[in-house]
């Protein structure tokens, strides 16, 4: 499995953010480890509704942090959590028919996009607060 962990080039100076991030990512590799392990299908449904209602929390909270700071691209931000939401969605309906649908590949791809989004979108939002508070001083 390619590497998914949080290092320091993500980190977007919110603390809550940067710990949810980390901690997603590290939900994301053991659920990976659990399927290389060939774990039964109870224990890997349960790991991924964990780390998909660990996503939706995430985003909630930093939508209404970019709310609160009063982001103009706070739209087309949600809108990519939204398309996020209905990916792992697809997923979770393939893995009830079987655990064998959900591959390695699968988890990959919502880890590097969950990267991807962090570096460009996530930090995006941080540079504009960044900005704001510059002002402020
Ligand atoms: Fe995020
Ligand atoms: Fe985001």
């Amino acid at each position: 499995m390619e590497q998914l962990a949080f290092d320091d080039s993500l980190r977007t100076g919110f603390e809550t953010i940067d710990e949810q991030h980390a901690l997603f990512l590290s939900m994301l590799t053991d659920l990976a480890a659990q399927i290389e392990a060939g774990h039964h299908r109870q224990g890997v449904l349960d790991a991924f509704q964990g780390m998909k209602l660990y996503a939706d929390g995430h985003f909630s909270d930093e939508e209404a942090l970019m709310e609160a700071r009063e982001y103009p691209r706070l739209p087309a931000h949600r809108q990519l959590h939204e398309a996020f939401r209905s990916m792992v969605m697809e997923f979770e309906n393939r893995l009830g028919e079987g655990v064998g649908l959900v591959s390695l590949e699968t988890l990959e791809y919502l880890g590097s996009w969950f990267i991807r989004h962090i570096r460009d979108e996530d930090m995006r939002f941080a540079a504009f607060a960044r900005k704001g508070e510059d002002r402020s001083t």
